[in-house]
């Protein structure tokens, strides 16, 4: 897929700043999902919903690029922190507009579509259609980030192998 998306020199132009500033690339520290760092959840998020709003001929610049920081947060949120206050699926979209505030100058809707990223875990809903999209595309991005983590295990571990069979067979069977 990341092969996919460098070749795609529309997609990058208008990321292009984005992907070169420090801050950016700090998110290859940090792992989102399983064994997917927050740069490629990002990416692969923030391409996801460059494809959908073009197809639909909404905003896809803002799309694209909200999409690439509205996980911009920069610490490990699986370990609890001095002077983290707050859950981090309620808090962190604050912190990834603030910390994107502080690098970019963002539009009001890129602003809404970092900002709503996480509802309906948040109450408010996006207040545009791109951010709508987001909420979406963030969910399918995690969900497929850990089939593959899962599916890779599967793969390289024979008791894992084995143990997968073995419920295939009990569950044809049933
Ligand atoms: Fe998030
Ligand atoms: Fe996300």
């Amino acid at each position: 897929m990341r092969e996919l998306i460098y070749k795609d020199e529309e997609f990058i132009l208008l990321i292009k700043d984005l992907l070169e500033n420090n801050l950016v690339q700090e998110m290859k520290n940090y792992r989102q999902h399983y064994n997917t760092s927050c740069f490629d959840h990002c990416l692969e998020a923030s391409y996801y919903s460059y494809l959908i709003c073009k197809k639909f001929k909404l905003d896809y610049a803002s799309a694209a690029r909200a999409s690439m920081l509205h996980d911009l947060f920069l610490y490990d949120w699986r370990k609890r922190q001095d002077g983290r206050k707050g859950l981090h699926a309620f808090t962190h979209p604050r912190t990834a507009l603030e910390n994107s505030l502080k690098h970019f100058n963002l539009n009001k809707k890129e602003q809404d579509i970092i900002l709503k990223h996480m509802w309906p875990v948040t109450i408010v809903p996006p207040k545009y259609l791109e951010g709508l999209i987001l909420t979406f595309v963030d969910k399918y991005c995690a969900l497929r980030e850990s089939a593959q983590y899962y599916h890779k295990r599967i793969s390289t571990k024979p008791i894992y192998r084995y143990a997968y069979v073995f419920l295939c067979m009990l569950f044809i069977r049933m």
